[in-house]
């Protein structure tokens, strides 16, 4: 595995990183905690020291589940990235969107930031992971009805606790990183990001470089789509949202798996997975810290982890930019 270092402070994580989205089941259909339990050992077995996790997956069991997975392994060589601000049922902040929870039961999401709140969402997530600190705490996403600098004021109460090591956010623009700066020095930024999706390569990726910040991006397979294994007719489990979105459109796939084609003769070589070439493309992208993957069971674990020994060429990258450019998804997946 590489080990890179997480912005301008001194943890290390690794360059894949365990997604723990699925494995919480809320919106991917459900989950099988056996074979989550084994995805997350053996990626821990495979290097991946790094777990990124979140309260609203799966409304606690996702955090649950990986405090089972980390219960025997050593805390200290290990890194929890967990998030707050997405709460279920709380009636405040920003109503985000109408669900439904593991048991089918109907959930109100809220975008929510309020101090108080984070510092009993620090708590809960302490408790569900077992665990006396989180590496990195990151707002999940902006809350338009709290003030940035209050958000910003709950996390340095944290880090001067001693409760979390770092502070972050996902899903935050480059204007709102410089407006939460002026109040406290953030870590990360967690991002959309893969080869069907470089929205960030604009505005982001020169901010966080400028700024020494991380960035990690998320769904770099872009949910499945890019493991080559999703054919137009796929059929997903029930509650699963893949299938609801754009990306999953079948003349998307189509247009998607056509491409992936042009790889495979490049991937054979290599004895590698269409799948382990899209992760180590992800993190050979300027300013990618880290590809935050998801993963279901073991064997998709082991082959995310194994795509750090797949190694690319300048050449190779350029032979891939070209067929990107060639790649022409439905407008809609493409994000304004
Ligand atoms: N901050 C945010 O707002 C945000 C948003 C989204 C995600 N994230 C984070 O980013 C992580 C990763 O993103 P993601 O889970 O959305 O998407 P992803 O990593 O692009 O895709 C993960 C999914 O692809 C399939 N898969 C993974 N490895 C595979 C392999 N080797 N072979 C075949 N199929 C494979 C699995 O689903 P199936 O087996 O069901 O196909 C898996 O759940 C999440 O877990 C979460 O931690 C954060």
């Amino acid at each position: 595995m590489e080990y890179r270092q997480l912005g301008n402070t001194g943890i290390k994580v690794s360059a894949i990183t365990f997604g723990s989205w699925a494995i919480g089941g809320w919106m991917w259909g459900g989950t099988e905690r056996e074979d989550a339990l084994d995805a997350i050992w053996a990626s821990y077995d495979n290097g991946v020291t790094t777990i990124d996790t979140a309260p609203i997956y799966g409304q606690g069991l996702s955090e649950e589940i990986v405090g089972e997975a980390i219960r025997d392994l050593p805390r200290d060589k290990m890194q929890l990235l967990t998030k707050f601000g997405m709460r279920w049922n709380v009636a405040k902040g920003d109503f985000a969107f109408k669900s439904k929870d593991n048991a089918g039961n109907p959930i109100d999401i809220y975008k929510y930031t309020g101090k108080e709140s984070i510092i009993k969402e620090c708590e809960d997530s302490l408790r569900r992971l077992g665990t006396d600190y989180i590496d990195l705490y990151q707002i999940h996403w902006p809350d338009i009805t709290t003030p940035v600098a209050e958000t910003m004021e709950a996390l340095s109460q944290l880090l001067k606790q001693g409760k979390i090591r770092a502070a972050g956010v996902c899903n935050y623009s480059a204007q709102l990183m410089a407006e939460a700066e002026t109040t406290l020095s953030l870590a990360s930024n967690q991002v959309p990001y893969s080869m069907v999706e470089r929205t960030i390569e604009e505005e982001l990726v020169p901010y966080c470089i400028q700024h020494n910040k991380a960035i990690i991006a998320y769904s770099p397979l872009q949910r499945g789509l890019l493991t080559g294994k999703i054919k137009p007719d796929h059929v997903f489990a029930q509650g699963d949202h893949r299938p609801t979105t754009e990306f999953f459109k079948p003349e998307n796939i189509r247009r998607v798996d056509n491409f992936l084609d042009k790889l495979r003769p490049l991937a054979r070589s290599k004895n590698a997975l269409i799948s382990q070439l899209v992760i180590r493309w992800t993190i050979e992208q300027p300013g990618i810290t880290i590809a935050l993957v998801g993963a279901r069971d073991k064997d998709q674990a082991m082959q995310n982890a194994r795509a750090i020994n797949v190694q690319l060429s300048n050449d190779e990258i350029r032979f891939i930019d070209g067929e990107l450019k060639k790649l022409e998804l439905l407008e809609d997946s493409v994000p304004a």
